[in-house]
């Protein structure tokens, strides 16, 4: 299974500033790179990637992106714990307005991550009760969506609302004033009159690589729609692994395209560890099983109808820019993006091109 993701969820942004490639020391034992052309020209759909706004500053990191993308996601600083770090009454909006200007300015749609998380806002939020709450709830939504109104092509409005192993949702801070689908649909409600013109999606991890996930996510969505909830989009994180079965993530698009509503791939990584106790395979076989399951999740997205073929994101560009590979997390060889820290293409680039193509 996927790496314990709270420990990569805690892990401290602890980038090695400027020498992210000193820290792979394992590029120049890679195989040669293949050659892929720009992955923003083979993908059926805008491709996009997550961005963090010091990237700005990183001429490599800008021309990498100027080449393969034409969306961007902001990876952290357009969530609660960056703009409500300083309190509710002093929101920064500093490093997404910068994030904002940049998409503007090379001609990149924008897509909002994330108005309201389970695992974010407690602490911001403690205290506040009744109608207090709702006040501070409504508020953030329409100042953030509102900010954002014409600068965002659409919205992770909910993320993650699912328990891990699919057995039901997730309690939370929300669910506890507004109910398990009540915090959803009120937060759907609100940032629908903040910016009616973007697209609103609900996003999820695992759904196509655990099934009762992926079931409890459809489930969801079903009463969702049946209550008139302004969900226009389906957002499929897809932060993949090795081992996934083949044919699951396939079989999962199918599913999840029968609502016939835009789908985002949203966060589309692919690790190469597994938490196996033993795991002999060398990074050949790693790659190789990697390459498989990230060309069957293009190849799935490109068959779906056009319509619903609504943006490609991965999250991030190149292998140093992972959150796989930050902090004490770090094992120095992990390949889970397009890109190495060279900027040069990796397997997994080659990967998409072939199934956006098949
Ligand atoms: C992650 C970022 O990549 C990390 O840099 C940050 O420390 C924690 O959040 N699902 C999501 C993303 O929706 O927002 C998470 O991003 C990864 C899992």
């Amino acid at each position: 299974m996927t790496p314990n993701r709270r420990t990569l969820l805690a892990a401290p942004l602890a980038l090695c500033a400027g020498g992210l490639a000193a820290c792979d020391r394992f590029a120049a034992a890679e195989p040669t790179p293949p050659v892929v052309p720009p992955l923003k020209s083979v993908s059926p759909a805008p491709f996009g990637t997550a961005i963090k706004a010091m990237q700005i500053d990183d001429p490599d990191w800008v021309a990498l992106a100027r080449a393969n993308v034409s969306q961007l996601t902001p990876e952290w600083e357009m969530k609660m714990e960056y703009v409500l770090a300083n309190g509710l009454g002093r929101p920064n909006f500093d490093r997404t307005d910068r994030i904002a200007a940049f998409a503007q300015a090379n001609g990149m749609a924008m897509h909002g991550h994330t108005l309201i998380w389970y695992s974010q806002g407690a602490e911001a939020f403690s205290g506040l009760t009744g109608a207090a709450f709702d006040r501070a709830f409504d508020g953030y939504i329409a100042a953030m969506a509102g900010r954002y109104r014409g600068k965002v092509r659409s919205w992770d409005v909910v993320n993650e609302p699912i328990l891990d192993d699919g057995s039901g949702m997730r309690d939370c801070h929300w669910s506890a004033r507004y109910g398990h689908d009540g915090y959803i649909l009120r937060a759907f409600e609100k940032a629908r009159i903040a910016d009616p013109q973007a697209v609103l999606f609900l996003n999820e991890y695992n759904q196509e690589s655990v099934p009762a996930k992926g079931a409890q996510f459809l489930k969801l969505v079903e009463r969702l729609l049946k209550a008139g909830c302004p969900l226009q989009g389906l957002g499929l994180q897809s932060h993949l692994w090795i081992d996934i079965p083949e044919g699951v993530i396939a079989a999962y698009m199918r599913k999840i395209g029968q609502f016939g509503l835009p789908i985002h791939v949203s966060e589309l990584d692919c690790t190469l560890r597994t938490d196996r106790r033993l795991d002999f395979r060398g990074q050949a076989d790693r790659l190789a099983a990697q390459g498989a399951r990230v060309t069957e999740l293009a190849s799935a997205f490109a068959a779906l109808p056009k319509v619903q073929q609504f943006a490609f994101t991965v999250w991030g560009l190149r292998d140093t820019d992972s959150w796989y590979r930050q902090g004490a997390k770090d094992d120095g060889r992990d390949k889970p993006l397009p890109f190495d820290s060279f900027g040069r293409p990796n397997p997994i680039a080659a990967a998409l091109a072939a199934g956006f193509q098949d």
